[in-house]
């Protein structure tokens, strides 16, 4: 017989009566409700008996603080007859390092936790917002009684940031003295010292911590005054290390880039060329050659006259013609050093011969090192890309007063908001505190993460 599957015969399966039977987890209700909170309460006091607000915490520390997550009252210093404050205090930061002022004609100081966002995990605390500048760049203001040189309405890199300072002008040049043709010197088979060359940027700039051999600093060239890359005496020697480090390039010198290839000769009679220093140590030395040539080689005091110069309708020249050491000497340095001066120094350099006065004047090289007072810039941080992608006229320039330097608009090809570029808030090319006004601090807190061990490593006497 089928089995018939009414409604009724279905509804009679249910215990109507469910309800009335004990269920074991209403009996625990009631006391769950009372104990959970109490236990909440009981951790919470038992937290702040122990002076432990970390329950409080509105987000992880920054990886510089990670170590203060058990000692929030470091920063976060109560008020009087409080346990605790949400207001982290200035003086509490100062405790531990200072944070110097920004510039001493600023309106106001912003507090530290304004621009040092805390709470946002490992995140870097120095990379703080647009904004946290803004706040003052945007509308310039300074303390009563001073004003700013400065562009005043700036509020992002890729908006309305000025142009760098040297450019600003109506007619931006390099002051530089010395006179280099890119154009020339880049360009392909140029003469060495040894056949055809083709010259990159590093055999006349680089970072002054390189410690590649210089290929046009030859060594037979070199003054006999002075070695390789130490100034010659007399002049400056901050030309020669402007930059301990690798954020600046060098300018070159001399010895150690044009020396290969620009000869210094004077007279044929030697093979050795003057030293590259200042006119007076360059006469002394041409002085000796000559006086210390002519005591070896009396014979010359007699001049024969030269065979070209006896023109047919010309006066018969006078007969071979006797002169002293002395004159001698006076006559060669003086056609040595019309060649010097007029020729092969000023080639390079600008050269000022005063009447009357025994040696020209050459002018100070007046490289300048840093173009960006007021920004940072690091070589080295970019040291991936072509130099020429940042200074494409050194390729083609003819001028040394040209300015091969890049405009901002290069920066922001790669400094712009957004995941494809690189970062673009104002604290990565500028600082923000003044810190030549850092005040020295005595950490005297030790975190509690690290006060087991500090104990520790508190040295037991001997016998314990
Ligand atoms: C290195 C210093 C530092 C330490 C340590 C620190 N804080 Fe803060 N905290 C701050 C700063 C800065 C602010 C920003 C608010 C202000 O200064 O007004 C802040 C804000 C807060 C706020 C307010 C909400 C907010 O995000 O603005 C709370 C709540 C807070 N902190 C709790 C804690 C607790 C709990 C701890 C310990 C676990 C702690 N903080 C440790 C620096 C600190
Ligand atoms: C108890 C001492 C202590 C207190 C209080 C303290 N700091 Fe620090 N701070 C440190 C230590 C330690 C470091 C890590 C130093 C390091 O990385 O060289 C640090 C690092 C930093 C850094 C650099 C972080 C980075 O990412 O490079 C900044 C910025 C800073 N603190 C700002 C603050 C501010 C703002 C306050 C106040 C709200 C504050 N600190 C309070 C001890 C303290
Ligand atoms: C207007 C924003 C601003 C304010 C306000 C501010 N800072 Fe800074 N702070 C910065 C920037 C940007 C840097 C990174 C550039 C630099 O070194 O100047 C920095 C760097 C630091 C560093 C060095 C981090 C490192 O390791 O190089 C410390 C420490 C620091 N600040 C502490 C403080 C303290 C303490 C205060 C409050 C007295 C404070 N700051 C106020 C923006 C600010
Ligand atoms: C409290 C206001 C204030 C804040 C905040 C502020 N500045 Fe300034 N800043 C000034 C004033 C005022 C001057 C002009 C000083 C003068 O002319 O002597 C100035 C000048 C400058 C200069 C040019 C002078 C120099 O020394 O290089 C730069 C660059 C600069 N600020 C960058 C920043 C950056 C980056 C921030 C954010 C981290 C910032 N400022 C935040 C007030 C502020
Ligand atoms: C990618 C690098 C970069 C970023 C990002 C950047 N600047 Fe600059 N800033 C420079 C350079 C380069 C100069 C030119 C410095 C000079 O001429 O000495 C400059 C100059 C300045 C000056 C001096 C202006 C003047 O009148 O000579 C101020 C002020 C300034 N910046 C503030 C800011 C502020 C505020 C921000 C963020 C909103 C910012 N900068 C972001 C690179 C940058
Ligand atoms: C590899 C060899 C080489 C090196 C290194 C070199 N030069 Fe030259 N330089 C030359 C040659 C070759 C010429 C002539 C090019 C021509 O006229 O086509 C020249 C020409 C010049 C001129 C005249 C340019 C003109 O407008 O005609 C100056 C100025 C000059 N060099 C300066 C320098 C300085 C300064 C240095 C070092 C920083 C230097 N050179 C390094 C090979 C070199
Ligand atoms: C091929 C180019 C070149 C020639 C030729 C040349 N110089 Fe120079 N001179 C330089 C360069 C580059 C510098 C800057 C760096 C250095 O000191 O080497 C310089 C610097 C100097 C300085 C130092 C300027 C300062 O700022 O203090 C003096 C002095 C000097 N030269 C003298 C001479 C004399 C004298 C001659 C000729 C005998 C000469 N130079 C020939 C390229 C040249
Ligand atoms: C990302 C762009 C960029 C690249 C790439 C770059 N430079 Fe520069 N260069 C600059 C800026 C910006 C300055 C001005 C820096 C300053 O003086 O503060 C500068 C300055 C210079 C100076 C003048 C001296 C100085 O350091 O101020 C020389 C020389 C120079 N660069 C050569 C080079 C050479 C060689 C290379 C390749 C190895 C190179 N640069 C690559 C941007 C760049
Ligand atoms: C033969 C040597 C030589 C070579 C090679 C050379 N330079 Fe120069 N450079 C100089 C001299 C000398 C100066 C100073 C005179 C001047 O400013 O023109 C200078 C100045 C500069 C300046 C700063 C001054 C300004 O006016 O902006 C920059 C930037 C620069 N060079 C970049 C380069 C780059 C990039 C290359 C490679 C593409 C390069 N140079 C190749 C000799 C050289
Ligand atoms: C071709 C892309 C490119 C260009 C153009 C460029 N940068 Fe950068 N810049 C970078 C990269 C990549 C970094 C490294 C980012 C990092 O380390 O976070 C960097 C880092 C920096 C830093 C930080 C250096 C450090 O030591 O942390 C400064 C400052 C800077 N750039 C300034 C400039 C200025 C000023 C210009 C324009 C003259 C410029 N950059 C042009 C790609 C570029």
């Amino acid at each position: 017989m089928p089995r018939v599957r009414t409604t009724k015969a279905l509804a009679q399966r249910i215990d109507l009566n469910y309800f009335k039977r004990p269920i074991p987890l209403r009996r625990w209700r009631f006391w769950l409700c009372l104990l959970i909170p109490l236990g909440c309460f009981l951790w919470i006091g038992w937290k702040l008996a122990g002076r432990d607000f970390q329950p409080y915490s509105s987000g992880p520390l920054s990886a510089g603080h990670v170590l203060l997550t058990r000692d929030c009252t470091t920063c976060h210093v109560p008020e009087k007859n409080a346990v605790f404050t949400e207001h982290a205090s200035d003086q509490a930061c100062k405790n531990c390092h200072d944070g110097p002022i920004h510039q001493l004609a600023q309106a106001r100081e912003p507090e530290c936790g304004s621009c040092h966002v805390e709470h946002r995990g490992g995140a870097r605390l120095i990379a703080t917002s647009n904004q946290s500048c803004a706040q003052c760049h945007a509308n310039l203001e300074t303390k009563p009684g001073s004003s700013t040189k400065y562009i005043k309405t700036i509020s992002s890199f890729n908006t309305d940031h000025p142009e760098m300072a040297v450019f600003r002008g109506a007619n931006p040049r390099d002051p530089v003295t010395i006179r280099v043709n890119h154009f020339v010197h880049m360009k392909k088979n140029l003469l060495g010292p040894h056949g055809s060359v083709q010259l990159e940027c590093k055999d006349c700039h680089r970072q002054p911590a390189s410690r590649e051999p210089w290929l046009f600093g030859s060594a037979e060239a070199l003054p006999v005054s002075a070695p390789v890359a130490t100034p010659a005496a007399g002049m400056k020697a901050d030309l020669y290390a402007p930059d301990p480090g690798l954020a600046l390039m060098s300018m070159p010198k001399f010895a150690e880039s044009c020396s290969a290839c620009h000869l210094l000769q004077f007279d044929k009679r030697f093979s050795e060329q003057v030293p590259h220093d200042k006119p007076d140590v360059v006469h002394a030395f041409v002085v000796k050659k000559f006086e210390a040539y002519i005591a070896a080689h009396p014979a010359e005091l007699r001049e024969q006259p030269e065979e070209e110069r006896r023109l047919p309708n010309r006066p018969a020249p006078p007969a071979a013609r006797v002169v002293t050491p002395a004159q001698w000497v006076a006559e060669r340095t003086k056609e040595a050093e019309t060649l010097l001066w007029g020729k092969t120094c000023r080639q390079c350099h600008s050269i000022t011969i005063t009447e009357g006065a025994p040696l020209p004047k050459v002018a100070d090289a007046n490289y300048t090192l840093h173009w960006l007072p007021h920004a940072r810039f690091d070589h080295d941080a970019h040291r991936g890309f072509a130099c020429a992608s940042c200074h494409p006229n050194a390729l083609t320039s003819q001028d040394s007063a040209e300015l091969l330097l890049p405009k901002l608009a290069t920066c922001k090809d790669c400094h712009a908001p957004g995941p494809s570029h690189v970062e673009a808030r104002c604290f990565e090319c500028h600082a923000y505190h003044d810190w030549s006004k850092r005040k020295g601090i005595t950490p005297t807190f030790v975190p509690r993460a690290l006060r087991a061990q500090a104990v520790d490593l508190i040295p037991k006497p001997a016998g314990q």
